[in-house]
């Protein structure tokens, strides 16, 4: 059962009261996930719900740097409309077979077929969630091709044959966009099958805008001052630019602060706030013990000159 949800009020962006997207009617399906606070970009969510509500035989790839809010925003613009979603991480060893499903050992000794993630997302009409499909071998995912197509789905396995729910969609995420990872900072990425990837539609998710991340750092973090989510932000910005991956690839770190790693930035300081040095000793936690000293002290001396005197080690 279907039900249209108002643009505006179900996704908190600034569009006419009459702009209406398709979901589904709540219920209890526990493949839903669970609503969490998520600031929408227009862009983004204009090519998320096209791609929803009229797929037209492609899947949705998203690619973009770690921590930019690619996996939350499938996730997120999902449990605003309804739709069940099954997500996997892709590794090097993931197989078409661990997608389809598996014979288990049910009580009394029988052997039983349970439906994998992309058994039930086909058969269900919900979301296929193929996290980091990138670092996937390529020939395990050819056999995708044909279901994003709207083929059956066939169970070697059982013989049985899915007939693809209308509302089957294929969702990929990955840091490069299929074509290997030239920078090497991401391990384990491959370069992806070209027939594979020309039946993806591409959205390119980057870093949010300052004042986008200025407002989802207040919901995590509400009892913080405005000029310290300023600075944190402004802090996260420096430290991209000069990141080795960044956009002009003249940097000189191997580790950045991602959303998600500001986002952690911003809690720990939170959990921390009676320290004398709590924004300092919280971006350690959060980043910097990760990276060689020498780049430790780069972050540390980008961080004192925007936080100035407030700044404390
Ligand atoms: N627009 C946003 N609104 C709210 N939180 C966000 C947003 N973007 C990112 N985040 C935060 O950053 C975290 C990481 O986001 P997510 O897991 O979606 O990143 P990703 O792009 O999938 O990263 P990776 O490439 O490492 O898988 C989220 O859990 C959330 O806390
Ligand atoms: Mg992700």
């Amino acid at each position: 059962m279907m039900q249209s949800y108002s643009i505006a009020d179900t996704f908190g962006i600034a569009a006419p009261a009459s702009m209406k997207v398709e979901g589904f009617v709540p219920s209890q399906n526990p493949y839903v996930p669970a609503q969490k606070p998520y600031v929408f970009r227009k862009d983004h969510l204009r090519d998320v719900l096209a791609f929803l509500g009229f797929p037209n035989g492609d899947g949705l790839y998203l690619t973009g740097p770690t921590g930019s809010g690619k996996t939350s925003l499938v996730e997120q613009v999902a449990a605003r409309l309804q739709w069940g979603v099954h997500a996997v991480t892709g590794h090097g060893r993931l197989e078409l077979n661990d997608l389809l499903g598996q014979f288990m050992l049910v009580e009394g000794g029988a052997m039983q077929w349970i439906d994998g993630p992309l058994t039930l997302a086909v058969g269900l009409g919900h979301v296929l969630l193929v996290n980091e499909i990138d670092a996937v071998d390529p020939a395990e995912l050819i056999g995708l091709n044909e279901i994003v197509e709207g083929k059956p789905l066939l169970l070697p396995q059982t013989g049985a044959v899915i007939i693809p729910h209308p509302k089957f969609r294929l969702v990929a995420t990955g840091n490069s966009a299929g074509a290997g990872d030239p920078s090497g900072l991401y391990q384990g990425v491959l370069r992806q099958n070209l027939s594979f990837l020309d039946r993806f539609r591409l959205l390119e998710v980057g870093y949010p805008e300052p004042e986008d991340e200025m407002k989802l750092l207040a919901n995590v973090v509400p009892g913080m001052p405005e000029t310290v989510r300023a600075s944190m932000v402004k802090v996260a910005n420096q430290i991209r630019k000069v990141f080795i991956g960044g956009q002009d690839g003249s940097g000189m770190l191997s580790v950045t602060l991602s959303t998600r790693g500001l986002v952690r930035w911003a809690s720990l300081v939170a959990t921390f706030k009676n320290a004398p040095n709590a924004l300092a000793y919280s971006l350690d936690r959060a980043l910097t013990f990760r990276a060689e000293p020498s780049e430790r002290e780069a972050i540390h001396r980008i961080a004192k000159d925007v936080f100035g005197d407030d700044w404390q080690v």
